[in-house]
């Protein structure tokens, strides 16, 4: 868009670091794992309202390559929350044509886990929006898997790597959204973000309202973006 056009845009791609489970639950005195149940609620009631904001996808980042660092209670617990959302709302995704994608080393989880989220995948490919969860994602290795992939090839270039991403097949990155007041990215859609736009925002992730994310999208459509030129 020419940086004299008032021109509202609309977003096609939004990506969120869900951060601030812990935080939540720690204000409340209640456990990590209380935090993380109310975080994947928050996924349910923005997906469930995906429809009206016109995105045709939203990437969420569910768990980092790092994340394995964490103590082992707290991986079980947030392996177990994703068995069981993928059990709980699987259904409600076919009906709403949802099409969900996984990008990450995600066949490197639980053989089970890998398993239901193919069945996942395969119930899920016509759907119309896609809901794309990064899974033991990381924007380095997934550049460097990327990379590797091209020059097996014999061609190195910017688009040869693109081709091979994870998100290959979504439509580029819009605006990258991180919740909880951390101005950071932690690893997450690293090449994406050449020129996506960024917004920063204190709510904790549990009380992420669909609300938030028509106020980010109508924020999104104000600002002016110049890809370098002018
Ligand atoms: C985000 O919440 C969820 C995951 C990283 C899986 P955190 O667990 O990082 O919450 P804080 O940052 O400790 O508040
Ligand atoms: C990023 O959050 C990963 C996810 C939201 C899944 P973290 O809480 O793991 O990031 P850092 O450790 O604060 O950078
Ligand atoms: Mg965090």
């Amino acid at each position: 868009m020419k940086g004299d056009s008032l021109q509202q845009s609309r977003a096609r791609h939004v990506a969120i670091i869900m951060d601030g489970n812990g935080r939540w639950a720690k204000q409340r005195g209640l456990p990590r794992a209380v935090g993380h149940q109310r975080g994947v609620e928050a996924v349910r009631r923005l997906v469930r309202s995906l429809e009206p904001t016109g995105l045709e996808c939203l990437t969420l980042y569910a768990f980092s390559s790092e994340n394995w660092k964490r103590p082992d209670e707290e991986v079980d617990d947030l392996m177990n929350l994703m068995r069981r959302f993928i059990k709980s709302d699987l259904e409600e995704f076919v009906a709403n044509k949802v099409r969900l994608k996984i990008i990450g080393d995600w066949r490197a989880l639980a053989p089970d886990i890998v398993a239901m989220l193919e069945d996942a995948l395969a119930r899920t490919a016509e759907g119309k929006r896609t809901l794309a969860v990064a899974l033991n994602y990381g924007g380095q290795h997934e550049i460097a898997r990327a990379a590797a992939k091209a020059a097996a090839e014999g061609d190195v270039t910017i688009e040869t790597i693109a081709a091979h991403l994870d998100t290959a097949d979504l439509p580029p990155l819009d605006l990258l959204i991180r919740t909880s007041g951390e101005i950071r990215l932690s690893n997450f859609l690293l090449w994406q973000a050449a020129y996506a736009e960024m917004l920063f925002v204190e709510t904790l992730w549990p009380d992420f309202e669909p609300a938030h994310l028509a106020q980010a999208l109508d924020d999104f459509a104000r600002r002016e973006r110049r890809y370098g030129g002018r």
